[in-house]
């Protein structure tokens, strides 16, 4: 029998409970709308798709990017409100998103056009969501062109806007920029609303803005990292670290100890020398299993109950720890690379701060090697 060298475990009910908690700190009641992009942040999303919205839902609607990853979760069953962010290029998209009631994005005056066409002459209704580029310049109709998208939007088009939304740039870092992303998109819909637009949900907070701009919640937030109980680079002060439970436990095997004299080099290029005799434990994950190799020499890691520090070069499936304070270690002994082991514990957060990227890029990068193991009240 095979045994896996590293593993996922995946906490639903923290999932769950960490969703309930977000929705209940929003300073106006505002639904909840999780992000499940990227096999919910590299957590499962057939299973967090489903710990969100069983026995009942507790997030009001799904959003992933892909049209792909909005099928799978139809596929498998799951029947909440699901919302796409990427716009649809080709006209056979948009069929499959009509087949599985899909929402897809609109994000050009000219996509407005094109669905509103195909719906048309197809008998389509769809349900869409209007993005508004109010200085991310990524997607959406650029606020000045809204306008011309009033101009062309019809009451009676078979194609339905069910939300406007707008995404900002700088919610972990710059306030101003933030709220005057919110005054832009405002104008717009005030503009919208001008024309005759119905009132629907207006959304433009992730996790960053629900921390630092509560009062542009609006009517919905969409929430990804804070859902999974991590929190956006601006937040790790935040009480709500506090409140909420990380879902991810990251553990590998021990596989290999042993004692090295000082000076002896460990791993590719001797970038570790051993500034004294030390017991060495090489672990059974590398940076194929989404392990950054970029955390090589530098990176915390939980053993025997302790933090001890990762030494040498990240390799493809293996990297090696100081295990010299580790008291009785053994081979097949668990140590922790993200989540708690006792007292000790590593969190995601700490691991991108190192990288200087965001915790996103590190759950999002995990491997498909890794085994996910899914916890809903016990490990399953
Ligand atoms: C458009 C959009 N909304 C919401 C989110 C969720 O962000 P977070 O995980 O920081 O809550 C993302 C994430 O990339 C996004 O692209």
């Amino acid at each position: 029998m095979a045994h896996p060298t590293n593993w996922l475990e995946v906490d639903l009910d923290a999932v769950r409970a960490n969703a309930q908690t977000v929705r209940a700190i929003l300073p106006h009641p505002a639904e909840l709308w999780a992000v499940i992009k990227a096999d919910a942040y590299g957590h499962g999303a057939v299973e967090v798709a489903r710990a969100l919205t069983q026995p009942h839902p507790v997030a009001q609607r799904l959003i992933v990017a892909t049209l792909d990853e909005a099928v799978t979760l139809c596929e498998a069953g799951i029947g909440a409100s699901l919302m796409t962010l990427y716009p649809y290029t080709y006209p056979d998209e948009w069929e499959t998103a009509h087949h599985y009631q899909i929402e897809g994005v609109i994000d050009s005056v000219e996509g407005y056009q094109q669905a509103c066409r195909l719906a048309e002459r197809n008998g389509w209704l769809l349900k869409t969501h209007l993005e508004i580029d109010t200085g991310m310049s990524r997607l959406g109709i650029p606020a000045t062109q809204v306008e011309r998208f009033a101009e062309q939007w019809t009451p009676n088009a078979p194609l339905q806007i069910v939300s406007v939304f707008t995404h900002f740039a700088s919610a972990d870092s710059d306030n101003t920029l933030t709220r005057q992303q919110l005054e832009t998109f405002l104008e717009a819909v005030r503009l919208l609303k001008a024309r005759g637009f119905p009132s629907v949900p207006l959304h433009a907070c992730a996790s960053a803005g629900i921390l630092n701009l509560p009062d542009g919640t609006l009517d919905a937030v969409r929430c990804g990292l804070m859902v999974y109980g991590v929190m956006p680079t601006s937040g790790t002060e935040h009480p709500l670290a506090q409140r909420l439970k990380p879902a991810l436990t990251w553990r590998a095997r021990v596989l290999s100890v042993r004692e090295i004299p000082a000076g002896q080099g460990v791993s590719y290029g001797w970038r570790f020398r051993a500034p004294r005799p030390m017991k060495v434990a090489t672990l059974g994950v590398g940076y194929a299993d989404g392990y950054p190799i970029g955390l090589s020499n530098q990176t915390p890691i939980a053993l025997g109950g302790r933090v001890v520090r990762q030494i040498g070069r990240i390799c493809m499936d293996m990297l090696m720890v100081d295990a010299t304070e580790v008291p009785d270690l053994q081979v097949g002994d668990c140590a922790t690379l993200v989540g708690r082991d006792g007292e000790a514990e590593v969190r995601i957060e700490t691991l991108a701060q190192i990288l200087d990227t965001t915790p996103h890029e590190l759950t999002t990068r995990l491997g498909s090697r890794p085994h996910r193991r899914f916890r809903v009240g016990a490990l399953v």
